[in-house]
C-alpha cells in the first residue's frame, strides 16, 4: 500500500505523513528531501541556481521512480507536485495507492507560512501577511483543479495532526 499526501505548502503533508507512517509501520518519504539528497542541494538553491523548470522536471522524475517501486510507503509531496506534467494522473493510476488531499483554509496556510517563507522560493519575496494571503488565494484557486482529483479529501480546519491522521486511517480501512 502506498499513501500519497498532496496539498498546498503548509497544509501539514510532512507532519501528518510522519504520523501516518508511524501508525501504519510503513517507511516515510518526502519528495523534497529525496530531491535535496539526490541533488546534494537545498530546494532554495536548486530554484535559484538551476531554475524552476529544472526543479519540476526532477521532482516529476523522482515521483515516477517512487511510483514504479514495489515498496510500500507514505509519501509527502511538494505543494506543486500534482500540478505539473501528468503527475496527478500517474499517482491516481498507481497500483494499491491512495492519494489524499489535505485541504486547509487560506488563513491557516498564511499564518503558518509567513514565518517559514524564506525556505520556500515561491513565496520568499512576499513581505507582508496580507500579500502572502492574497498570493495563496490565487495560487490555490489555480491548483485546486489538480488537488480535488485525489481519492480522498480531508478538511484539516481546526484539527490536530493526530485527528487528521486518524481520519485518513479510518477512510483507508473503509475502502
Ligand atoms: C512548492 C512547494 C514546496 C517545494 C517547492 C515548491 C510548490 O514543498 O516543493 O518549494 O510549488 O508549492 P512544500 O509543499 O513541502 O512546502
Amino acid at each position: 500500500m502506498k499513501i500519497i499526501l498532496i496539498g498546498y505548502m503548509g497544509s501539514g503533508k510532512t507532519t501528518v505523513g510522519k504520523q501516518l507512517a508511524q501508525s501504519l509501520h510503513l517507511p516515510f518519504k518526502d519528495l523534497d528531501m529525496e530531491l535535496e539528497s539526490l541533488e546534494e542541494s537545498s530546494i532554495s538553491d536548486i530554484f535559484s541556481e538551476r531554475g524552476e523548470i529544472y526543479f519540476r522536471k526532477k521532482e516529476g522524475e523522482i515521483l515516477k521512480k517512487l511510483l514504479q517501486n514495489e515498496e510500500d510507503f507514505v509519501l509527502s509531496t511538494g505543494g506543486g507536485t500534482p500540478c505539473y506534467g501528468n503527475a496527478i494522473d500517474e499517482m491516481l493510476a498507481a497500483p494499491y495507492t491512495t492519494v489524499v488531499f489535505l485541504k486547509t483554509p487560506i488563513s491557516a496556510l498564511s499564518n503558518r507560512l509567513f514565518l517559514q517563507r524564506s525556505t520556500r522560493p515561491l513565496i520568499a519575496h512576499l513581505d507582508s501577511e496580507e500579500a502572502l494571503s492574497e498570493f495563496i488565494g490565487i495560487h490555490l484557486f489555480e491548483r485546486s483543479t489538480y488537488y480535488v482529483k485525489a481519492h480522498l479529501i480531508i478538511d484539516t480546519a481546526g484539527k490536530s495532526i493526530a485527528q487528521v491522521s486518524e481520519e485518513i486511517l479510518q477512510n483507508i480501512s473503509l475502502k
